[in-house]
């Protein structure tokens, strides 16, 4: 699998998602703002992976300062979080890593400010390589949700280029296929800016899993037509009563699978979860520019100059259409994923 983002010698590297699956080419960020400006262009895209991105942003930004003490060093870092903060609204995992980092630097204010410095850059890979093993622990109690012969529909990308590796929805269909199973899935192109077309197929296919393509419109005939099995997709942020917001259209084929009796799945590492938020309703939903969708290919104009358009980002799916939520504590019911907020260890199990 290639590496979404990594760091490398005071560099953040990111995999350009804008050029893929035609070019495989890196952006090297040399400073936050890089990095700001890739997460806001979607170079690099995906909860977990934005999360992570953010991490490495603010160890970036730490390294131009010039502070003395700790007061100093955390005001100077206060434009270099809100900068990060400020670049998409959806998903919680960039305020997740924040919140983490800030965390951190406070339990250390007696560090001298190398220190500190050094701490940060430690700690954004930190949050990579357990982004990857929670993907891991998503995907086996994933997989055992997973049948052979299961035909599953995905949207959107919520795979290893959206995370620091493996995916979420994605490491069930992987760890599935790793154990034997023959599972096809079924990828919705994903409107306007084709996550499930570009990323989704690719890395799917890299791994050597049968796929199929399908435009956004299709879901509802293949359901009809008894050809899905099971959906699982991921989560920008999921909020304690166990609303889900996704993709845009994620909800359309939530509510398709509610009437064709097909279990709707979400994959959420914990670092998705809002636990702050009681409902979907005060998730705020990105608006993009109307030139995602009226131009296609970077040039292409399929609508009529002037067109009014609304771009939403994402939706959110109510609890009562999500069948389960897998988590790399376990497979639960949204209406216990409240549960989650006080850790416990005897909590690994699937409970549905
Ligand atoms: O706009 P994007 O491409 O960042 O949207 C990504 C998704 O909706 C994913 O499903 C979600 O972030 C989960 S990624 C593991």
């Amino acid at each position: 699998m290639v590496k979404t983002i990594e760091w490398a010698e005071g560099r953040v590297r990111i995999l350009d998602q804008c050029r893929l699956p035609l070019e495989i080419t890196y952006i090297e960020c040399t400073d936050y703002r890089m990095v700001a400006d890739c997460i806001k262009n979607m170079n690099i895209r995906g909860a977990p992976a934005i999360g992570i991105a953010a991490a490495m942003g603010t160890a970036l930004g730490a390294a131009e300062l010039n502070a003395k003490n700790f007061d100093e060093f955390m005001n100077a870092l206060q434009p270099v979080f809100d900068t990060l903060l400020s670049t998409r609204p959806t998903a919680v995992n960039i305020k997740w890593a924040l919140d983490r980092i800030k965390n951190l630097l406070n339990s250390k204010r007696t560090e001298p400010v190398d220190a500190l410095k050094q701490l940060l850059i430690d700690e954004a890979i930190n949050i990579l390589n357990e982004d990857i093993e929670v993907n891991k622990a998503i995907g086996r109690w994933g997989a055992k949700l997973i049948k052979d012969g299961d035909r599953i529909l995905t949207h959107c990308n919520a795979g290893s280029l959206a995370t620091g590796g493996y995916g979420t929805a994605t490491a069930p269909m992987f760890i599935a296929n790793e154990e034997g199973k023959k599972i096809h899935v079924f990828v919705d192109e994903t409107r306007p800016l084709l996550q499930g077309a570009r990323l989704t197929t690719w890395e799917l296919m890299q791994a050597g899993i049968p796929v199929t393509l399908i435009t956004d419109n299709s879901a509802g005939a293949l359901m009809k037509r008894g050809e899905i099995d099971l959906v699982i997709v991921g989560t920008d942020r999921t909020t304690r009563n166990g609303d889900v917001a996704n993709k845009i259209g994620t909800y359309t084929v939530a509510v398709l699978c509610k009437e064709h009796g097909i279990p709707f799945y979400v994959a959420a590492p914990l670092s998705s979860i809002d636990f702050s938020l009681p409902s979907g309703d005060m998730i705020p939903i990105e608006e993009r520019a109307p030139e995602e969708v009226t131009i296609v290919f970077g040039g292409c104009r399929i609508a009529p100059e002037g067109v009014g358009v609304r771009n939403m980002a994402f939706d959110v799916t109510p609890a009562k259409y999500v069948t389960a939520i897998i988590t790399e504590k376990g497979v639960f019911r949204p209406e216990d994923i409240k549960n989650l907020m006080e850790e416990t260890p005897d909590l690994d199990a699937i409970r549905l």
